[in-house]
């Protein structure tokens, strides 16, 4: 049974993954069994249009009442092959794990669909042949098959269905449809058995209810030819076996349509419309002459006899005694119930005869059983007896099945099983159907017995033999309290799904199901093929009572039961929602009602029983490995070994879980779901760490890549550049060999060993020598010691060099710069090598004035104006006594020179006069000019210290033309202080300039050495300070 015992933990896997959606998806995991707990969550998903949940395998479906967009082909194909414990419950789910479990398995199964009448048996029965309609594989062959069993439906939902109080289509039969697989999938063929049709719907309807469909069907939609033919008017209203629930017309049923569907299948079974009516005239026999006999293919007199007289066989005579009106009534309705029986008999044969797959190799099925649930009426009479005896016998299965399978799986995982708590009900069904004592042997005894046999002889022979049964109760045996519950007629059964009441009446009737001899014979010879093949298999020759209706449904459920024993069950309980046929309507107490009678909680008691969760080590291992380093990420042990160190891990309690030979058993729920909780949340975090790895090992693949690349472009590269670099040495000793070589010949006349040699030379030499020629003429940079070859050529560049930078010098040169440069010349030519502050002048440019007329007195300027000033210098004018220095101004103009203090002119000399002008040939900076006297009266020689000495006498050269005046005197200077009377300035060096006059009457002027004077050299003459010393 590892089919269904895997659906289980498949299914839990489906609730763990989404339990957190609505409620819960499968009650095995809730925390608490108690019905309050169970009905809440049920309603939580009801009210989100969630109308499936499991227990394990089992699927609870609530009647919505309202179309729901879950049953198209997408989500057919979101199911089909999937493990289921991915999605969330569906009637698909179930469908596809049965279907996929059969074809791995290659064993039988069937689909038990049960519960209250308008639950949704039919439709979810639709709804699971619709998915392998579309699922299975197909064949054009097969499509036959599988389109008459499609069909099939309708046909049988036309005579099998009606319009009840609870439900506008209920199916007033019990269905058992066979559909057989070929081992690739294909459905091939299929089979049905019919159960227990309420036959007498045809004669009696209640209040707001309708006879079976196909009736209406026809009259309303029938075409007037048809009608015609089978002398059939028009509209209900005509007929007393469709109008005594006074609802013929019903706003959700459209009658004309429905015919169309049927008409077109019954065509394909040739079925013939006249036995129908046939039925439809009988219930307007009224006992009066009537000739519709020939649609039964019977003789009407013979018809009229045999519902009107009673044959009686006395020993070898056969009398005929009339009937009273009421036994007539009853002979004709039991006609008209035994007609219309037959006829479905035989349908639901041909139907089974053109599904039938004649291939003799070896099929598998899937049963579907839609069969009526426990029924609980007001009044409950010989059907709900049936009914709920019925469902008394499956619940027994169920129990038998699960708990077999349990405890097998328990054995072969060697592990301990423990009793579970939950009622079985294999009492009650002993109490119905146990040999000679059951309620049903009773029954039949009563039916059988000669004399005045009633429903309520009946009900004695009951409390006589039941009395002390704990499971029955009657108004005589029950204690005051339950008697006022019972009426006398009344006996109630204890049903593992709660107490139903009985009602006696109609009891034997209904199980002996009489019909007269005489007109079963006279049926017999009916000239209509299907009238006569239905009775002719009514075993008419046995004289032999035929047996009753209960004992046929018994032994009908104990081959029903045979079947199902060996098959693998799948169960669903369809709930009705509410009473009014009202969608969103969750009406508590009528499910409350419908979970106890369905037996849901005991299911899930057994389910639960033990432990709630199994699961082969491998997949427990493999799932939840994660949870403990030990096992992460693989384990290389035995998986046994792995789980229980996953266990310990994790802290399950050794109470909590048993460890079997091939599965894990845990005890609780939630202990799955801590060990799934952190499942969840660990799986984020492994997911990010694989994500990271991954990542990594993309970009270490992805940089090795990358780094053969480069290393690949770098030999290559390497490779290239040394070739080049080869080929350059060569070269370059090639060239080197050539250039000692031509080195080497060098001095030889020009020759192919040293031209080029020669040439590179050359151009060497003319390239260096580009960068290196002196910039301009003053530039002192040497020029480029050529190589011999070019000695003669370098000495022509020279000269044009210079040439270039001396015209280009001469062009850049400003009049007045030409001027100073011709008086430079001068100074150059008077005092050149002779006295020594000479070279230090030269720097120096000479100004034009070195007093601005504005700070000449004006008076002087008046004076002298037309003279013209030229030169301007102040000076130091010692006096010719005692040699007083004085400062004084001494002015060139035109002709003479002047010394001038403030306003007055001290002296005036014309250049006429000036004979002759002496300089010492040191650095200082003394002048005296040497006058020639007209008059004796006239002033002496003029002794001066200028520091613009060689300014002052360039210009007194150039305006008065003096140059071959002027003497350089080494030793001292002679000069004449008055006519007659000499004086002297004598000149030393020494570490001070300083001037002053000496004991022997001279001037005495110290300068500073050559030697010295560089040393301050940056000083102009003009600014060494000349100490006086005056004696
Ligand atoms: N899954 C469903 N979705 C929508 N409506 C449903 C569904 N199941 C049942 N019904 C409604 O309930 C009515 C009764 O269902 P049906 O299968 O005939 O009940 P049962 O066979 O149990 O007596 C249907 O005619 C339909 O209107
Ligand atoms: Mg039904």
């Amino acid at each position: 049974r590892e089919g269904g015992s895997s659906g289980v933990i498949i299914n839990m896997e489906g609730a763990l993954t989404a339990r957190d959606r609505v409620g819960i998806q499968d009650f095995v995991l809730l925390d608490e069994t108690t019905e309050a707990a169970f009905l809440s969550n049920l309603k939580k998903r009801f009210s989100k249009d969630l109308i499936y949940t499991y227990i394990g395998t089992l699927l609870v479906s609530v009647n919505p009442y309202k179309e729901l967009d879950i049953y198209n082909k997408k989500q057919m194909d979101i199911y089909m092959g999937v493990n289921f414990f991915e999605l969330p419950p569906h009637i698909y789910a179930l469908a596809d794990n049965a279907y996929h479990t059969m074809l791995t398995e290659f064993n039988n199964h069937f689909i038990l669909i049960s519960g209250e009448s308008g639950a949704g048996k039919t439709e979810a029965s639709k709804k699971i042949l619709q998915y392998y309609a579309v699922s299975c594989p197909s064949t054009t062959l097969l499509n036959t098959v599988r389109d008459k069993m499609l069909m099939s439906n309708p046909v049988l939902e036309a005579f099998g269905n009606a319009k009840t109080l609870k439900n506008d289509n209920s199916s007033r039969f019990g269905k058992y449809m066979d559909i057989q697989f070929d081992s690739q999938g294909d459905a091939v063929g299929g089979h049905i058995l019919n159960y227990l049709l309420e036959k007498s719907r045809v004669v009696h309807q209640n209040h707001g209810e309708r006879n079976f469909h196909i009736f209406y069907q026809l009259v309303e939609g029938g075409s007037d030819d048809l009608l015609h033919q089978l002398g059939l008017e028009r509209g209900c209203q005509h007929y007393n076996y469709l109008t005594q629930g006074q609802c013929p017309i019903v706003p959700s049923i459209n009658d004309k349509n429905d015919w169309k569907t049927v008409k077109n299948a019954l065509q394909i079974i040739s079925f013939d419309e006249t036995v129908i009516a046939s039925v439809l005239h009988l219930g307007n026999v009224r006992f009066e002459s009537d000739s519709k006999g020939h649609l039964l293919g019977v003789d009407a007199h013979r018809l009229q006899e045999g519902l009107t007289f009673r044959k009686i066989e006395a020993k070898k005579d056969q009398v005929l005694s009339p009937f009273t009106t009421d036994h007539a009534i009853y002979a004709r309705d039991a006609l008209a119930k035994a007609i219309y029986g037959q006829t479905f008999t035989w349908l639901v044969n041909r139907i089974n005869e053109s599904m039938e797959n004649k291939d003799p190799s070896r099929k598998t099925v899937i049963g579907l059983l839609d069969i009526y649930g426990f029924e609980v009426f007001y009044v409950n009479s010989f059907e709900q007896f049936c009914i709920n005896y019925c469902n008394e016998k499956l619940q027994q299965l169920f129990i038998e099945l699960t708990l077999k399978s349990e405890q097998e799986e328990y054995e072969a995982e060697g592990i301990e099983w423990e009793p579970v708590q939950f009622f079985n009900n294999k009492i009650i069904c002993d109490l119905i159907e146990e040999k000679h004592r059951g309620i049903i042997s009773l029954l039949d005894e009563e039916c059988l017995r000669p004399g005045d046999a009633t429903d309520l002889t009946f009900l004695e022979r009951l409390e006589e033999k039941m009395g002390n049964h704990p499971h029955f109760v009657t108004h005589k045996l029950a204690d005051k309290m339950t008697r006022k519950t019972l009426e006398r007629g009344d006996f109630r059964l204890l049903h593992y799904a709660g107490e139903v009441t009985y009602c006696v009446v109609g009891f034997l009737d209904k199980n002996n199901d009489l019909l007269y001899r005489n007109i079963k014979d006279l049926m017999c010879q009916s000239k209509n093929d299907i009238v006569k093949e239905c009775f002719s298999s009514m075993d008419p020759d046995s004289r032999r009572r035929p047996e009753t209706v209960v004992t046929q449904f018994k032994s009908s459920l104990q081959k029903l039961t045979e079947i199902l024993v060996a098959k693998e069950a799948w169960y669903i309980r369809c709930l009705k929602s509410n009473e009014s046929k009202q969608s969103g309507q969750f009406d508590e107490a009528l499910i409350r009602h419908q979970v106890k009678y369905l037996g849901l909680m005991e299911h899930l008691r057994v389910r639960r029983a033990g432990f709630a969760y199994r699961r082969k080590y491998d997949v427990f291992l493999k799932r939840y490995k994660p949870l403990c380093p030990a096992t992460w990420p693989h384990w290389r042990g035995v998986a046994a070994d792995g789980v229980e160190v996953l266990a310990q891990h994790l802290g399950y309690l050794p109470d909590e879980y048993k460890m079997g030979r091939t599965k894990i058993f845990i005890r609780h729920p939630r202990t799955l779901f801590a060990t799934e909780d952190a499942y969840e949340k660990c799986k984020h975090e492994l997911a990010t760490h694989i994500q990271a790895k991954y990542k990594g090992y993309r970009a270490k693949g992805e940089y090795r890549k990358q780094k053969e690349a480069a290393t690949k472009i770098e030999s290559c590269w390497r490779g290239t550049q040394a070739r080049k670099e080869k080929e350059k040495r060569a070269w370059a000793v090639k060239v080197i060999k050539k250039f000692i070589k031509g080195y080497m010949t060098r001095g030889q006349a020009k020759s192919t060993d040293n031209s080029e040699y020669l040439a590179f030379v050359r151009q060497n030499y003319l390239n260096r020598l580009r960068n290196n020629l002196p910039k301009t003429v003053l530039d002192k940079t040497p020029w480029l010691t050529p190589p011999a070859v070019l000695t003669e050529t370098s000495e022509m560049l020279r000269k044009l060099h210079y040439r270039l930078m001396v015209r280009k010098y001469v062009r850049g040169i400003t009049p007045q710069k030409k001027a100073q440069f011709q008086m430079k010349l001068i100074t150059s030519s008077v005092f050149k090598g002779k006295k020594d502050s000479y070279p230090q002048s030269v720097a120096h440019p000479f100004a034009d004035t070195r007093i601005s007329e504005e700070d000449i007195n004006t008076r002087v300027i008046q004076m002298i104006r037309n003279e013209r000033i030229k030169y301007c210098v102040p000076v130091i004018k010692y006096d010719r006594n005692g040699f007083k220095p004085r400062q004084r101004q001494l002015i060139l103009t035109q002709t003479a020179v002047y010394v001038v203090e403030e306003a007055k002119i001290k002296q005036r000399v014309l250049y006429s006069s000036l004979k002759g002008i002496s300089v010492s040939n040191l650095t200082d900076s003394t002048i005296v000019f040497h006058i020639t006297r007209e008059e004796p009266k006239q002033k002496g020689d003029l002794v001066v210290q200028c520091d613009h000495l060689f300014e002052l006498l360039t210009k007194l050269c150039v305006i008065a033309n003096k140059q071959n005046a002027i003497n350089v005197v080494q030793g001292s200077i002679n000069f004449e202080i008055q006519a007659g009377k000499g004086g002297a300035v004598d000149f030393s060096t020494g570490p001070e300039p300083m001037v002053y006059k000496a004991k022997n009457g001279h001037l005495m002027v110290v300068s500073w050495a050559l030697s010295l004077l560089s040393h301050v050299s940056l000083r102009p003459t003009s600014t060494v300070i000349v100490k006086h010393i005056t004696t």
